[in-house]
């Protein structure tokens, strides 16, 4: 079976198809054959900078898939063969708090990633994945919308008629603002484009500030909560844009500290002075990811894809997710 590689500190362009022996399902594993895989910008940023998270050559990248059950090891008791699941992002987070453990178990980092023909899982590492999902809608669940749940539902309890800020069109500020429109939020979303800004007012964002016409979108943003700031941040710019976060919210309000796309100076002197909560957070465990499938189930929300490649063109998916055009998630389809 074909699994891609990064082969050398070359980026994109040390990417190669290699040929693998078809692995088997050990004691409590489960063979999954890979039908769609999903592109994070931490999986295109392990790509250009692998030394840096000191990842070897012959890694396999990328932590997002979804596939069908093909065998299934002795002890395997909650999946069998022809089920549809998903890969989790940390093969070893069942519930409960994150540890280092957990961490040296996250997928196309650590440990060999699923941009492959077919991966072996253990089953404390997978879910099903719910009916109604394409392969590809379901391939981008492990990582940017358990992140996003994560942010919203877990660590800031959304509710009914809070205001929440959203940095972006990326995978994952798109599933902020698919959720935060479920749990009855308002949405206050950024954005470099205006295109991109008509197309998330389409999917339900209630305010849209251009960041590069107006780069004092903090001003904004006070502007649409009567001056009072939003009760949360989905803050994936990092260092560049925490400050103007920082100012976007209300006293008491809660920043999910999730990405570090523009890493910029930074004075956090307001962290303090309006008593913000800021909690850094890296993806979720399986119990979220189940309890995530189950509001996706109820509501049947559709993952925005921009694009979709083949396997073998995989290359070219990291280099559309470099030049950042894209509008919510860009899959590699098997099928
Ligand atoms: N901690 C975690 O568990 C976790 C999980 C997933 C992702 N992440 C991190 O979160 C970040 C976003 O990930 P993603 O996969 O959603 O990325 P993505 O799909 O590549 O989205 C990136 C988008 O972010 C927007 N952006 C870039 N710089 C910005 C800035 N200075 N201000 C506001 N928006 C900016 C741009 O949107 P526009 O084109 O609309 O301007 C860009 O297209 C990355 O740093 C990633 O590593 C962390």
């Amino acid at each position: 079976m074909k699994a891609w590689e990064i082969q050398s500190p070359g980026g994109i362009d040390s990417l190669a198809i290699t040929e693998h022996p078809t692995p088997k399902p050990d004691f409590g594993q489960v063979c999954v054959r890979i039908m769609a895989s999903s592109i994070n910008n931490r999986d295109l940023s392990t790509i250009l900078n692998p030394q840096v998270r000191n990842v070897p050559w012959g890694r396999v990248p990328n932590s997002d898939a979804a596939g069908e059950v093909v065998s299934v090891g002795e002890g395997v008791s909650r999946f069998g063969v022809g089920d549809r699941v998903a890969g989790c992002f940390f093969g070893d987070w069942t519930s409960g708090p994150i540890s280092s453990q957990i961490m040296s178990s996250a997928l196309g980092g650590p440990q060999d990633g699923v941009l492959a023909e077919e991966v072996v899982f253990f089953e404390s590492g997978l879910v099903m994945i719910p009916d109604y999902l394409s392969w590809q809608q379901a391939a981008t669940l492990p990582c940017a919308a358990l992140t996003a749940w994560r942010a919203l539902v877990e660590s800031g309890g959304v509710k009914a008629g809070d205001n929440v800020l959203l940095l972006g069109t990326g995978g994952v500020s798109l599933f902020a603002l698919q959720f935060a429109k479920m749990h009855g939020a308002r949405v206050i979303l950024t954005s470099s484009s205006d295109e991109k800004l008509q197309k998330a007012s389409a999917l339900g964002a209630d305010q849209v500030i251009n960041y590069r016409k107006e780069p004092h979108w903090n001003e904004a943003v006070l502007e649409h909560t009567r001056g009072l700031g939003v009760d949360h941040v989905v803050e994936v710019g990092g260092s560049g844009t925490l400050a103007k976060s920082i100012d976007s919210t209300r006293v008491g309000g809660h920043i999910a500290f999730i990405g570090v796309l523009d890493t910029s100076e930074l004075d956090i002197t307001g962290l303090m002075r309006k008593s913000i909560r800021l909690q850094g957070m890296y993806v979720g465990s399986r119990s979220l990811f189940l309890e995530m499938n189950n509001a996706l189930d109820f509501h049947k929300i559709s993952p925005v894809i921009d694009r979709t490649f083949t396997f073998d063109q995989a290359p070219a998916a990291y280099q559309y997710m470099q030049q950042a055009r894209h509008f919510g998630k860009i899959v590699i389809s098997m099928e």
